[in-house]
């Protein structure tokens, strides 16, 4: 009896425990298929409480009603490495320049190409937005759309020292004339030269040799489309995508200016200065000291163009240089952006490539066909999203929630975003944010939206 009653306690032990270990089996398995499910939502109180509330990220980011957020929710092993991001995106790409885009080319009435004095007279001038050694350019809003307008006023630098210039005494009308030919040299190259990083001229008048503030009895006035100044330091702050596409929007051209109707074109004052940047694009702004001069020579020595890391002798012929001004455009593209932006926070795949490409350019030995062809490659292979890391396996397990935020709670400045207070950047695809959310220690969740960078990231 006593054995019996043994057995049965022991029966009933062994399967309450394979019910256990079968129940525990069932739940483990089940958790880890719902984990694994992109498409479930979280339906804990704690989910349904931030769904909804953007966050600053979404805030900013267009699209952000398909907003999905990406959270992981299980450790699996510690990351290797930190602080790598990808580049964020920029606020340059500004809706009202996307609008202003459209709108230039209905600017003009009566089939007319460029605007006329009668078009000039009706925009309305609003402050001044830039001013140098010769001009200054004022916003003006012609039917709605926003403008630039070139002018020479009485009170800048070039006429105030070619008056008080004691070698040459000059009235201020003398002064203002030499001036304003400045500005119409400006006008008549730009109604020749037409880029996409060149910027578009919309009009001009010319009706008289007065210098007024007003619009309407004004001698002379240039109208171009409108963009932003470009610094040093908005240059150096830019994620490295829109970094690299001023080099490559400059590669394109130097490429341009070298093969030009006019001749090859040489930026005799390049700064920085003279660029603005249009929807991101940049382009160049100030004509008055491009000319196409090759320098005077007799011989090959007189030909010799000093680059950051190697001087190039060229050919002299018939008593000018060959490819001086080609190669001196370059070098100055070199010093001045490519040298600094170029590498720095580059896709870590494409960074010995782009290194090569800024040596071969310190030494000179790239021309402009050579520099546009290299960082055009790196656009192919960025726009098929060959610059990524081979990466298949998350660390982290994520679930996708759609049309949810978490404002705030996991909000954080990283490297190399564009929106301070968080943490913005630009990815190829979901599995590229994964592994940007997997290399950063602070990244608990990421949103995603549908806004494209310029590359199609
Ligand atoms: N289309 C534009 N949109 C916005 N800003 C502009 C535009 N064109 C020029 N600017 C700004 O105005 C400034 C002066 O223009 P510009 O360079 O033509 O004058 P400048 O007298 O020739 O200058 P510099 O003495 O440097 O040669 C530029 O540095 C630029 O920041
Ligand atoms: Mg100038």
């Amino acid at each position: 009896m006593k054995r019996l009653r043994r057995r049965f306690l022991s029966r009933t032990v062994l399967t309450f425990i394979s019910l256990t270990v079968l129940c525990s089996l069932f739940v483990f398995f089940e958790t880890v298929r719902e984990i694994n499910s992109d498409h479930l939502l979280r339906a804990s109180e704690v989910n349904n409480y931030f769904i909804r509330f953007p966050s600053p990220a979404s805030h900013s980011a267009k699209g952000a009603e398909d907003a999905v957020i990406f959270t992981y929710l299980q450790p699996v092993t510690h990351y290797q490495e930190r602080g790598r991001g990808l580049k964020s995106f920029t606020d340059l790409i500004k809706s009202k320049e996307n609008h202003n885009a459209q709108r230039y080319n209905n600017l003009t009435t009566e089939g007319k190409s460029l605007l006329d004095c009668n078009d000039v007279k009706s925009i309305k001038a609003g402050e001044n937005i830039g001013r140098g050694y010769t001009k200054t350019v004022q916003k003006g809003i012609l039917r709605g759309v926003e403008v630039a307008l070139k002018s020479v006023q009485i009170d800048n630098e070039d006429i105030k020292r070619c008056v008080s210039n004691p070698s040459a005494p000059r009235s201020i009308e003398e002064c203002f004339i030499f001036a304003k030919y400045k500005l119409a040299k400006e006008i008549i190259m730009l109604q020749q030269l037409q880029h996409a990083n060149i910027v578009k001229l919309l009009g001009f008048c010319w009706q008289n040799e007065l210098n007024t503030d007003d619009l309407k009895s004004r001698g002379l006035t240039m109208v171009t489309e409108l963009g932003t100044e470009l610094d040093v330091l908005t240059l150096v702050q830019l994620p490295w995508q829109e970094r690299f596409r001023i080099c490559l929007g400059l590669a394109r051209l130097l490429h341009y200016l070298a093969h030009s109707p006019l001749g090859s074109l040489f930026i005799r004052d390049f700064k920085l200065s003279q660029f603005i940047i249009v929807r991101g694009e940049v382009k160049l702004t100030d004509f008055d000291d491009v000319d196409n001069e090759e320098p005077r020579c007799s011989a090959d020595r007189d030909c010799v163009v000093r680059g950051v890391a190697k001087n190039r002798t060229l050919k002299c012929d018939n008593g000018r240089c060959q490819g001086v001004v080609a190669a001196t455009n370059l070098d100055n593209v070199c010093r001045n952006v490519i040298s600094h932006v170029l590498v720095p926070g580059a896709p870590k795949k494409l960074r010995d490539y782009l290194k090569e490409v800024k040596q071969n350019l310190r030494r000179l030995t790239l021309n402009t066909d050579t520099l546009v062809w290299n960082l055009e490659r790196v656009l192919n292979l960025l726009r098929s999203g060959k610059h990524i890391e081979p990466y298949t396996r998350p660390l982290n397990l994520y679930k996708k929630i759609v049309k949810a935020d978490f404002p705030t709670l996991h909000d954080y400045h990283c490297s190399n975003t564009r929106l301070p207070g968080a943490c913005e950047l630009a990815v190829y695809n979901i599995a590229e944010a994964r592994y940007e959310c997997d290399m950063d220690d602070e990244c608990m969740a990421f949103v995603t939206t549908k806004t494209k960078l310029w590359t199609g990231e």
